[in-house]
Order: structure tokens, then C-alpha cells, then sequence
């Protein structure tokens, strides 16, 4: 079976602020059509990582391609019709209004008078029904909860279209149903619309739940890579975070659930609940893999 190259890849790269390096020797593709997640400790290198392959950091060496081209090498307008990042922490202009923040995921697909066009106002209405904020349109950004404001930078990122979307910490501010809400919405682009989505997530569980390739990183390596449910491992989660913990099936998916480990056990060090026992033992309710 012959291997298609990846539309984004990283090769060889060696990432770095000034003096500080932060990864060497770096490989890595998304796979096309994938729901890519990557995972790893605090100040590893994942948004380093996604700022690379989003062109808004320059490599020290290696390169990152994207459709075979050396992304440094194409203008920034192209890059933004095909590869969206929604970045860490972000900042909106000064009073700026829902509507007009989200409009600006259009600015790539504009031509040089930036007439606004029909197309437009459909991808700006569509990003900001999805992400729920279509009744925050006139109100400022500025005056958001975190939550609200989370989910307006990502419908700034849906309204801008591309086939690749890369999304830094999505989640984050958000509640629990607010997250599920998110990462529903990206495994159906992804499902539905064939979209390559790469994000960065602290909760193992949902990254294992939602991924279809995961990337564990560690002081810039990769340490594993794959479906989650054949590399997710309770020596995996102590070799990369250094916790230890027990893996079970998740009840709803099947797919592994990292359970830390609990401070002192009232049933002795050795001995996990017996509820825990069974699920560890109990074939999974569902073929692992499958988003919820
Ligand atoms: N602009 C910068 N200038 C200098 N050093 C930086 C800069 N941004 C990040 N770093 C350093 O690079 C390393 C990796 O940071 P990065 O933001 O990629 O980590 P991360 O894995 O995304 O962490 P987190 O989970 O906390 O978001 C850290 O040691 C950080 O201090
Ligand atoms: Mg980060």
C-alpha cells in the first residue's frame, strides 16, 4: 500500500527562541483528514510546535511543508486560505465587537477592495451559530467571560474556512459541556467535512476520546504517536507527565481512560476499587477509536 504524503509536515526541525531550544530533530506530519491531538507536560513545546507549522514561527533548521511547498516560502494570505491557528492566548483590538472580531476570519478569502461578499456573511453566521455566539454579536469582546470569549476566537478561526485548522488549548475556559460542545463541533468538521483538525488538550481523556492520531510530546520529542488506543498506556502517561495512574476503558467509548492515582488508598496500595478491577478487565463497551 503506497503511504500519501501529508498536506502539513515538519522535518528535521529545530525550534528555538533566541538562545533557548526548545526542540532538535523534529519530525512530524498530520495525517490528511486526521483529528490530530497533541499532548504533553507544560512548556514541552506544543504551542512552539503549532506556531511552526502555522508559518508564525520560523524553524532555526528543518523546514515545515505544507502541499510540498516550504511554508516560509509562500505569501501569508495563501497560507490563511488553507491552514487556520487559533493561538493560546490571543488579543482582541480594543472594544471591538463580536460580530466584527469573527468578520476578520474572513480577511484571507478578500479580495484587494475587501468587498464583503455573500460568502462572507454565511461563513461568519455559520462559525458563530455553531460556537453558540450569534446573540453576543453587537456586545464587545472586552466585556466577555472567559468562556464567552474562548468561543468567539474559535469561531473567528471556523469563519476562516481552511481544510487544515489548528487549535491551541480550545477548551480551555470553558465548562464541561461548553467543551464537549467544542469538541463535537471539530469531530464533525472533521467527520463531516473531511477537515484535518490538530489540537492541543490537557485532558487525556478527551484527547483519547477524540483523537484518531495522537502526538505525545515530551521536552520537544515526540515519545509516541498513533491511534490512542494502542499507545496509551499507564507507562506512557508515567513517562511523559511523570503520573502515575491506572488505564481503563472508558464505560462510554471504550477507549482509555487514565484514572491518577489516588494519594492514599483506603483499600490498601495494591488493591484498586473492585469497580475499577472489572472495567480494566471488561472487553470495551465500544470499538475504541469512535468520538463520542
Ligand atoms: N516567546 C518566547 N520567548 C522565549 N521563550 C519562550 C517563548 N514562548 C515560549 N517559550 C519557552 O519555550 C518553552 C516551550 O513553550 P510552549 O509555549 O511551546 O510550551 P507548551 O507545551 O505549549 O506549554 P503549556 O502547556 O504551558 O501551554 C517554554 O520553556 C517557554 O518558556
Ligand atoms: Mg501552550
Amino acid at each position: 500500500m503506497t503511504k500519501t504524503t501529508p498536506r502539513l509536515r515538519g522535518e528535521d526541525l529545530t525550534l528555538a527562541y533566541d538562545e533557548r531550544t526548545i526542540a532538535r530533530d523534529l519530525d512530524l506530519e498530520i495525517p490528511d483528514g486526521s483529528f490530530t491531538v497533541i499532548v504533553g507536560p507544560n512548556a514541552c513545546g506544543k504551542s512552539t510546535v503549532l506556531r511552526a507549522l502555522a508559518r508564525m514561527l520560523k524553524p532555526t533548521a528543518g523546514r515545515v511543508l505544507l502541499d510540498g511547498q516550504h511554508i516560509h516560502s509562500l505569501p501569508s494570505k495563501e497560507v490563511a486560505r488553507r491552514l487556520g491557528l487559533l493561538p493560546q492566548t490571543a488579543t482582541a483590538p480594543d472594544g471591538i465587537t463580536v460580530a466584527d472580531l469573527v468578520a476578520r476570519g474572513r480577511f484571507p478569502h478578500q479580495k484587494l477592495l475587501r468587498q464583503w461578499s455573500r460568502d462572507d456573511e454565511r461563513a461568519v453566521d455559520a462559525a458563530m451559530a455553531s460556537t453558540r455566539v450569534s446573540e453576543l454579536a453587537d456586545r464587545a469582546v472586552d466585556e466577555l467571560s472567559g468562556g464567552q470569549r474562548q468561543r468567539v476566537w474559535i469561531a473567528m478561526a471556523l469563519a476562516q474556512e481552511t481544510p487544515i485548522l489548528l487549535l491551541d488549548e480550545p477548551t480551555t475556559y470553558l465548562d464541561i459541556a461548553h467543551q464537549i460542545e467544542v469538541l463535537n463541533l471539530c469531530a464533525q468538521l472533521h467527520e463531516e467535512q473531511d477537515r484535518t483538525m490538530v489540537a492541543v488538550l490537557h485532558d487525556l481523556n478527551h484527547a483519547t476520546r477524540y483523537a484518531t492520531h495522537l502526538v505525545a510530546l515530551k521536552e520537544g520529542r515526540v515519545v509516541a504517536q498513533g491511534d490512542p488506543g494502542e499507545i496509551v498506556t499507564a507507562r506512557l502517561v508515567e513517562e511523559v507527565f511523570g503520573l502515575p495512574c491506572v488505564v481503563v476503558p472508558d464505560p462510554e467509548t471504550g477507549t482509555p481512560l487514565v484514572v491518577p492515582r489516588a494519594r492514599t488508598s483506603r483499600l490498601g496500595r495494591d488493591s484498586a476499587h473492585p469497580a475499577v478491577h472489572a472495567a480494566a478487565h471488561a472487553p470495551a463497551a465500544r470499538p475504541a477509536g469512535g468520538a463520542a
